[in-house]
C-alpha cells in the first residue's frame, strides 16, 4: 500500500482510502518512456498532503455509498492537482517541491511537459470511467479553464506594483480556489446527495481554497525552504507579488519600490530587505486576517451540515489547516 502524508494518521478511515486513491493513480501509470514513468511515479510517492482527494472523500461520507468510485474520483482529482504543480514547477524555474527536487530540476523541461500531460490524461480516463454522468466532467473542464485563467492573469501582472488585493483574489480563486471547490462538489454531488448539496458544498471548497493559498503565500515569507519542501521568496523575484507584498505595498511603497524595481535583477540581499520590510509592516498578520475570514465562511457552510461525524474531521481539517507550517 502507498505510503501517505502523516497528517492523515489520527484519521485512519480517509487515511485508508487515500492510500487506495493513490495506489490507483500508480496502477494507471504506463508511459512508454522510462523518464516520464520514473519522473511521475517519484513524485506520486513524494508524500503530497492529499487535501483535494481527502476533501473529496470526506464531503462524499455524508452517503458513505459506492467508495470504489469515490476513490477513484478523488485519485483523478489528485492527478489534476499534481499535473498542475509539475508544470507550475517549470513556468516557475522551481527546483524544489514536496521536499525533493523537482521534475523539471531533475529529469529536464520536457520530461516535465509530458509528465504533466500524462497525468491529464490519466485524471479523464478515470473521470470518464467512474463519473456518474457528465456533470463531474463537465465541471472538471470548466476548472481547468479558470486555473488556466487565474495562472494566465498572474503572468500578465507580473512586476506590477499597483496590483490590487481584488486582482490577486482573483488570482487565487482561480489558481487554486476552483480545484478545492471541484473537490468538495464531486464529493457530495457523486455520493449522489443531490445537486443543492453539492453546490453548498461547492461553495464551502472554494473558501477552503481561498484560505489555504492565503496561507501558503503567508508562508513563502515566514518559512525557510527546508521546513517548506519548496523554494521560498522566488515569486517575488519573478515579479508574482502575492498578498503579503501587495499589502505591504500600500503602506510602505517608497522603501520597498527601489529593491523591486531591479525586476529579475534582485540580488538575495535585495529579497531580504523586502521579506524584512513585509515582516515588519504588519501585513502578514493583516493576510493571515484575511485568511481567518475565508475559514470562518468556511466553517458557517459546514455548520449548516448534517451533524455527522464526516463534518467534525471537515471542521477540524479546515481549522488546521490555518495553522500549518508547511
Ligand atoms: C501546492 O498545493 C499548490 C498550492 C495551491 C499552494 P499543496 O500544498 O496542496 O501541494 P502538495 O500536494 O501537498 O504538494
Ligand atoms: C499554485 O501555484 C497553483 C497551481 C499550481 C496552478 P504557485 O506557484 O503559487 O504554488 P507553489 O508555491 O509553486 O506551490
Ligand atoms: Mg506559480
Ligand atoms: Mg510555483
Amino acid at each position: 500500500m502507498a505510503k501517505i502524508h502523516a497528517m492523515w494518521q489520527n484519521y485512519p478511515e480517509i487515511e485508508t482510502e487515500l492510500a487506495q486513491s493513490l495506489a490507483l493513480i500508480e496502477d494507471n501509470i504506463h508511459t512508454k518512456n522510462q523518464a516520464v514513468t520514473d519522473a511521475i511515479l517519484e513524485m506520486i510517492s513524494a508524500g503530497g498532503k492529499l487535501l483535494r482527494p481527502a476533501y473529496c472523500l470526506l464531503f462524499s461520507q455524508f452517503n458513505p455509498v459506492n467508495r470504489q468510485k469515490m476513490i477513484a474520483l478523488a485519485a483523478a482529482i489528485e492527478t489534476l492537482h499534481t499535473a498542475t504543480l509539475i508544470h507550475d514547477d517549470i513556468v516557475d524555474d522551481s527546483d524544489l517541491r514536496r521536499h525533493q527536487e523537482s521534475i523539471q530540476a531533475r529529469f529536464g523541461k520536457d520530461v516535465a511537459v509530458y509528465a504533466g500531460d500524462y497525468l491529464f490524461v490519466v485524471c479523464f480516463k478515470l473521470l470518464a470511467n467512474y463519473a456518474s454522468d457528465l456533470k463531474s466532467i463537465q465541471f472538471n473542464s470548466q476548472t481547468m479553464d479558470q486555473i488556466l485563467d487565474g495562472e494566465l492573469s498572474q503572468m500578465t501582472t507580473r512586476y506590477n506594483l499597483d496590483l490590487t488585493p481584488k486582482q490577486y483574489l482573483q488570482q487565487i480563486n482561480g489558481k487554486t480556489g476552483q480545484l478545492f471547490a471541484l473537490s468538495c462538489f464531486i464529493g457530495a454531488y457523486e455520493s449522489q446527495k443531490g445537486l443543492k448539496f453539492a453546490h453548498q458544498a461547492e461553495k464551502i471548497g472554494l473558501n477552503i481554497g481561498l484560505a489555504f493559498q492565503i496561507l501558503d503565500d503567508i508562508l513563502d515569507y515566514t518559512q525557510t525552504d527546508i521546513n517548506f519542501g519548496k523554494p521560498v521568496l522566488d515569486d517575488m523575484r519573478r515579479g508574482v507579488y502575492s498578498l503579503p507584498l501587495i499589502m505591504a505595498l500600500q503602506s510602505n511603497r517608497q522603501t520597498l519600490a527601489p529593491y523591486l524595481d531591479k525586476q529579475s535583477a534582485m540580488t538575495d540581499a535585495d529579497v531580504h530587505a523586502v521579506q524584512s520590510i513585509v515582516r515588519q509592516s504588519g501585513s502578514v498578520e493583516k493576510a493571515q486576517a484575511l485568511a481567518q475570514d475565508y475559514t470562518n465562511r468556511a466553517l458557517a457552510g459546514l455548520a449548516k451540515l448534517p451533524a455527522m461525524p464526516t463534518r467534525t474531521t471537515l471542521q477540524q481539517l479546515t481549522k488546521r489547516l490555518l495553522t500549518r507550517k508547511a
